[in-house]
Protein backbone atom coordinates (compact mmCIF):
# COMPACT_ATOMS: atom_id res chain seq x y z
CA UNK A 1 0.00 0.00 0.00
CA UNK A 2 0.89 3.43 -1.19
CA UNK A 3 1.75 5.95 1.74
CA UNK A 4 1.49 9.50 0.97
CA UNK A 5 2.93 10.66 4.96
CA UNK A 6 4.72 13.49 5.40
CA UNK A 7 3.40 14.71 1.74
CA UNK A 8 1.91 18.06 1.23
CA UNK A 9 -0.30 17.88 -1.91
CA UNK A 10 -1.75 20.67 -3.62
CA UNK A 11 -4.97 19.45 -6.20
CA UNK A 12 -6.77 22.50 -7.70
CA UNK A 13 -10.22 21.44 -8.66
CA UNK A 14 -10.48 19.13 -5.92
CA UNK A 15 -14.16 19.70 -5.32
CA UNK A 16 -15.78 17.29 -7.62
CA UNK A 17 -15.37 14.47 -10.08
CA UNK A 18 -11.67 13.05 -10.70
CA UNK A 19 -10.24 15.44 -7.78
CA UNK A 20 -12.41 14.88 -5.42
CA UNK A 21 -11.63 11.37 -5.85
CA UNK A 22 -8.15 11.89 -5.72
CA UNK A 23 -8.45 14.08 -2.78
CA UNK A 24 -10.66 11.78 -0.37
CA UNK A 25 -7.74 8.85 -1.18
CA UNK A 26 -4.80 10.89 -0.24
CA UNK A 27 -6.77 12.07 2.52
CA UNK A 28 -7.18 9.06 4.12
CA UNK A 29 -3.42 7.46 3.27
CA UNK A 30 -2.13 10.33 5.58
CA UNK A 31 -0.98 12.99 2.92
CA UNK A 32 -1.44 16.56 4.14
CA UNK A 33 -3.71 17.88 1.12
CA UNK A 34 -4.53 21.34 0.45
CA UNK A 35 -7.68 22.41 -2.59
CA UNK A 36 -8.15 24.90 -4.50
CA UNK A 37 -11.61 25.45 -5.63
CA UNK A 38 -14.75 28.43 -5.95
CA UNK A 39 -16.95 25.58 -4.00
CA UNK A 40 -17.11 22.90 -1.26
CA UNK A 41 -19.23 20.20 -1.65
CA UNK A 42 -20.88 18.49 1.38
CA UNK A 43 -18.97 15.19 1.11
CA UNK A 44 -15.36 17.17 1.75
CA UNK A 45 -13.34 14.78 4.31
CA UNK A 46 -12.69 17.22 7.33
CA UNK A 47 -9.15 18.05 7.93
CA UNK A 48 -8.51 18.96 4.31
CA UNK A 49 -7.69 22.21 3.99
CA UNK A 50 -9.52 24.26 1.56
CA UNK A 51 -9.23 28.08 -0.10
CA UNK A 52 -12.01 29.48 -2.06
CA UNK A 53 -10.94 31.08 -5.66
CA UNK A 54 -11.69 31.07 -8.69
CA UNK A 55 -8.87 30.36 -11.14
CA UNK A 56 -9.29 32.64 -13.64
CA UNK A 57 -9.90 36.06 -11.26
CA UNK A 58 -7.79 37.22 -8.35
CA UNK A 59 -4.76 33.89 -6.84
CA UNK A 60 -3.35 36.43 -4.64
CA UNK A 61 -4.33 34.22 -1.41
CA UNK A 62 -2.82 31.36 -2.98
CA UNK A 63 1.10 31.73 -1.91
CA UNK A 64 -0.41 31.83 2.09
CA UNK A 65 -2.37 28.87 1.72
CA UNK A 66 0.34 26.85 0.45
CA UNK A 67 2.73 25.05 3.00
CA UNK A 68 6.34 26.11 2.83
CA UNK A 69 7.52 22.19 0.89
CA UNK A 70 4.76 20.91 -1.54
CA UNK A 71 5.22 17.16 -2.73
CA UNK A 72 2.58 17.17 -4.89
CA UNK A 73 0.48 19.47 -6.76
CA UNK A 74 -2.29 18.55 -9.49
CA UNK A 75 -4.35 20.24 -11.73
CA UNK A 76 -7.96 19.02 -12.34
CA UNK A 77 -9.50 21.91 -13.34
CA UNK A 78 -10.64 21.59 -17.14
CA UNK A 79 -13.98 21.89 -19.48
CA UNK A 80 -15.62 19.43 -22.17
CA UNK A 81 -16.68 22.20 -24.41
CA UNK A 82 -18.23 20.35 -27.76
CA UNK A 83 -19.67 22.17 -30.99
CA UNK A 84 -19.73 21.77 -34.66
CA UNK A 85 -16.15 23.54 -35.86
CA UNK A 86 -18.21 26.40 -37.93
CA UNK A 87 -20.03 27.22 -34.18
CA UNK A 88 -16.79 28.19 -32.52
CA UNK A 89 -15.79 31.18 -31.64
CA UNK A 90 -12.31 33.02 -30.82
CA UNK A 91 -13.92 33.44 -27.50
CA UNK A 92 -14.89 29.50 -26.81
CA UNK A 93 -10.91 28.93 -27.65
CA UNK A 94 -9.68 31.71 -25.54
CA UNK A 95 -11.85 30.13 -22.54
CA UNK A 96 -10.90 27.02 -23.18
CA UNK A 97 -7.03 27.99 -23.48
CA UNK A 98 -7.53 30.02 -19.82
CA UNK A 99 -9.49 27.72 -17.79
CA UNK A 100 -6.97 24.69 -19.12
CA UNK A 101 -3.54 26.01 -19.98
CA UNK A 102 -3.23 29.62 -18.47
CA UNK A 103 -4.90 27.85 -14.97
CA UNK A 104 -2.05 25.22 -14.83
CA UNK A 105 0.46 28.05 -15.99
CA UNK A 106 -0.65 30.32 -12.95
CA UNK A 107 -0.67 27.29 -10.22
CA UNK A 108 2.61 26.16 -11.21
CA UNK A 109 4.05 29.52 -11.12
CA UNK A 110 2.88 30.06 -7.78
CA UNK A 111 4.26 27.00 -6.44
CA UNK A 112 7.26 27.04 -7.76
CA UNK A 113 9.48 28.15 -4.77
CA UNK A 114 7.46 25.04 -2.55
CA UNK A 115 8.02 22.47 -4.75
CA UNK A 116 11.73 23.63 -5.18
CA UNK A 117 11.29 23.22 -0.83
CA UNK A 118 10.34 19.67 -1.30
CA UNK A 119 13.74 18.50 -2.55
CA UNK A 120 11.58 16.22 -4.81
CA UNK A 121 7.70 16.90 -5.65
CA UNK A 122 5.29 16.41 -8.45
CA UNK A 123 3.31 17.99 -11.03
CA UNK A 124 0.15 15.83 -13.01
CA UNK A 125 -1.56 17.79 -15.29
CA UNK A 126 -5.27 16.42 -17.15
CA UNK A 127 -5.40 16.38 -21.15
CA UNK A 128 -7.97 14.42 -22.40
CA UNK A 129 -7.98 11.29 -25.33
CA UNK A 130 -9.35 14.10 -27.74
CA UNK A 131 -5.70 15.57 -27.51
CA UNK A 132 -4.07 12.62 -29.89
CA UNK A 133 -7.10 10.73 -30.84
CA UNK A 134 -9.27 12.64 -33.66
CA UNK A 135 -13.10 13.19 -32.19
CA UNK A 136 -15.32 15.16 -34.12
CA UNK A 137 -16.25 18.51 -32.62
CA UNK A 138 -13.21 18.57 -30.07
CA UNK A 139 -11.35 20.82 -32.16
CA UNK A 140 -10.93 23.69 -28.99
CA UNK A 141 -10.57 21.51 -26.52
CA UNK A 142 -8.42 18.93 -28.27
CA UNK A 143 -6.83 22.33 -29.18
CA UNK A 144 -5.95 23.07 -25.14
CA UNK A 145 -5.38 19.91 -24.20
CA UNK A 146 -2.40 19.71 -26.66
CA UNK A 147 -0.87 22.60 -25.47
CA UNK A 148 -0.98 20.74 -21.40
CA UNK A 149 0.78 17.45 -22.90
CA UNK A 150 3.06 20.10 -24.64
CA UNK A 151 3.54 22.13 -21.32
CA UNK A 152 4.27 19.59 -19.38
CA UNK A 153 6.76 18.04 -21.84
CA UNK A 154 8.99 21.73 -22.06
CA UNK A 155 8.08 21.76 -17.72
CA UNK A 156 9.56 18.12 -17.00
CA UNK A 157 13.08 18.85 -18.81
CA UNK A 158 13.14 22.78 -17.39
CA UNK A 159 12.52 21.62 -13.76
CA UNK A 160 14.27 17.86 -14.00
CA UNK A 161 17.44 18.97 -12.51
CA UNK A 162 15.33 19.94 -9.43
CA UNK A 163 13.64 16.84 -9.49
CA UNK A 164 10.11 17.90 -9.68
CA UNK A 165 8.59 15.76 -11.89
CA UNK A 166 5.65 16.49 -14.54
CA UNK A 167 3.39 14.50 -15.79
CA UNK A 168 -0.08 14.23 -17.53
CA UNK A 169 -2.87 11.87 -17.30
CA UNK A 170 -4.94 11.71 -20.41
CA UNK A 171 -9.15 10.59 -19.52
CA UNK A 172 -11.41 9.46 -22.53
CA UNK A 173 -15.26 10.15 -20.83
CA UNK A 174 -15.07 9.48 -17.13
CA UNK A 175 -18.88 9.58 -15.17
CA UNK A 176 -18.47 13.30 -13.09
CA UNK A 177 -20.58 16.73 -13.39
CA UNK A 178 -18.44 17.94 -16.45
CA UNK A 179 -19.36 14.99 -18.54
CA UNK A 180 -23.10 14.83 -17.05
CA UNK A 181 -24.57 16.35 -20.34
CA UNK A 182 -22.41 13.29 -22.57
CA UNK A 183 -23.94 9.96 -20.11
CA UNK A 184 -27.54 11.75 -18.79
CA UNK A 185 -29.78 8.90 -20.40
CA UNK A 186 -29.51 5.12 -20.93
CA UNK A 187 -29.01 5.15 -24.48
CA UNK A 188 -26.19 7.84 -24.42
CA UNK A 189 -24.43 5.83 -21.25
CA UNK A 190 -24.61 2.65 -23.59
CA UNK A 191 -23.06 4.12 -26.68
CA UNK A 192 -20.44 5.63 -24.67
CA UNK A 193 -19.39 2.17 -23.24
CA UNK A 194 -19.56 0.44 -26.10
CA UNK A 195 -17.00 3.00 -28.26
CA UNK A 196 -14.17 2.00 -25.45
CA UNK A 197 -12.41 -1.34 -26.29
CA UNK A 198 -12.93 -2.15 -22.80
CA UNK A 199 -16.50 -1.65 -23.10
CA UNK A 200 -16.88 1.73 -20.46
CA UNK A 201 -16.70 4.65 -19.99
CA UNK A 202 -14.81 5.80 -16.81
CA UNK A 203 -15.29 6.19 -13.08
CA UNK A 204 -13.26 9.24 -11.53
CA UNK A 205 -11.23 6.44 -9.45
CA UNK A 206 -10.08 5.00 -12.78
CA UNK A 207 -8.38 8.12 -13.21
CA UNK A 208 -7.40 9.52 -9.71
CA UNK A 209 -5.13 6.02 -9.27
CA UNK A 210 -3.09 6.92 -11.87
CA UNK A 211 -2.60 10.32 -10.68
CA UNK A 212 -2.17 9.17 -7.50
CA UNK A 213 0.55 6.74 -8.52
CA UNK A 214 2.30 9.30 -10.24
CA UNK A 215 2.39 11.51 -6.96
CA UNK A 216 3.37 8.56 -5.15
CA UNK A 217 7.57 7.98 -5.07
CA UNK A 218 6.39 4.17 -6.54
CA UNK A 219 6.65 6.45 -9.88
CA UNK A 220 10.10 8.51 -8.57
CA UNK A 221 11.94 7.96 -11.99
CA UNK A 222 8.92 9.02 -14.53
CA UNK A 223 9.05 12.05 -16.03
CA UNK A 224 7.71 13.96 -18.77
CA UNK A 225 5.20 10.85 -19.81
CA UNK A 226 1.37 11.14 -20.45
CA UNK A 227 -0.51 8.07 -19.09
CA UNK A 228 -3.78 7.40 -21.58
CA UNK A 229 -6.36 5.98 -19.20
CA UNK A 230 -9.37 5.41 -21.55
CA UNK A 231 -10.36 1.77 -21.84
CA UNK A 232 -7.98 1.68 -24.70
CA UNK A 233 -9.49 4.17 -27.25
CA UNK A 234 -6.57 6.40 -28.39
CA UNK A 235 -4.64 3.13 -28.98
CA UNK A 236 -6.83 0.30 -29.88
CA UNK A 237 -8.68 -0.93 -32.67
CA UNK A 238 -11.09 -4.27 -31.70
CA UNK A 239 -13.05 -4.30 -34.95
N1 LIG B 1 -14.94 13.94 -17.21
C1 LIG B 1 -14.44 13.64 -18.39
O1 LIG B 1 -15.06 12.95 -19.22
C2 LIG B 1 -13.07 14.15 -18.75
C3 LIG B 1 -12.47 13.64 -19.94
C4 LIG B 1 -11.23 14.11 -20.30
C5 LIG B 1 -10.57 15.03 -19.51
N2 LIG B 1 -11.17 15.48 -18.36
C6 LIG B 1 -10.42 16.44 -17.56
O2 LIG B 1 -10.33 15.99 -16.21
C7 LIG B 1 -10.19 17.13 -15.35
C8 LIG B 1 -11.17 17.00 -14.19
O3 LIG B 1 -12.48 17.05 -14.71
P1 LIG B 1 -13.73 16.39 -13.98
O4 LIG B 1 -14.42 15.55 -15.01
O5 LIG B 1 -13.35 15.79 -12.69
O6 LIG B 1 -14.63 17.69 -13.79
P2 LIG B 1 -15.50 18.25 -12.56
O7 LIG B 1 -16.15 17.14 -11.82
O8 LIG B 1 -16.37 19.31 -13.15
O9 LIG B 1 -14.39 18.92 -11.63
C9 LIG B 1 -13.76 20.10 -12.03
C10 LIG B 1 -13.10 20.75 -10.82
O10 LIG B 1 -12.53 22.00 -11.23
C11 LIG B 1 -13.01 23.04 -10.39
N3 LIG B 1 -13.12 24.28 -11.17
C12 LIG B 1 -13.78 24.45 -12.34
N4 LIG B 1 -13.66 25.72 -12.76
C13 LIG B 1 -12.90 26.36 -11.82
C14 LIG B 1 -12.43 27.68 -11.69
N5 LIG B 1 -12.71 28.64 -12.59
N6 LIG B 1 -11.68 28.01 -10.60
C15 LIG B 1 -11.39 27.07 -9.66
N7 LIG B 1 -11.81 25.78 -9.75
C16 LIG B 1 -12.56 25.44 -10.81
C17 LIG B 1 -14.37 22.56 -9.89
O11 LIG B 1 -14.69 23.13 -8.64
P3 LIG B 1 -15.70 24.33 -8.40
O12 LIG B 1 -16.84 24.17 -9.35
O13 LIG B 1 -16.05 24.16 -6.95
O14 LIG B 1 -14.88 25.56 -8.64
C18 LIG B 1 -14.07 21.05 -9.69
O15 LIG B 1 -13.45 20.85 -8.45
C19 LIG B 1 -10.39 18.36 -16.24
O16 LIG B 1 -9.13 18.86 -16.64
C20 LIG B 1 -11.10 17.81 -17.46
O17 LIG B 1 -10.88 18.58 -18.63
C21 LIG B 1 -12.38 15.05 -17.96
Amino acid sequence: MINYQEKNILVVGGSSGIGLSLVKFLNENNARVYVISRTIPDDFPAGVKHLQADITGDLDAVVAFLPEHLHGLVYSVGSINLKPFNRLTANDFLNDYQLNVLGAVRMIQLSLKQLKNAGGASVVLISSVAARTGLPFHASISAAKSAIEGLALSLAAELAAQQIRVNVVAPSLTDTTLAQNLLNSPEKREASAKRHPLARYGQPEDVSQAIAFLLSDCSSWITGQVIRVDGGLSNLKTS
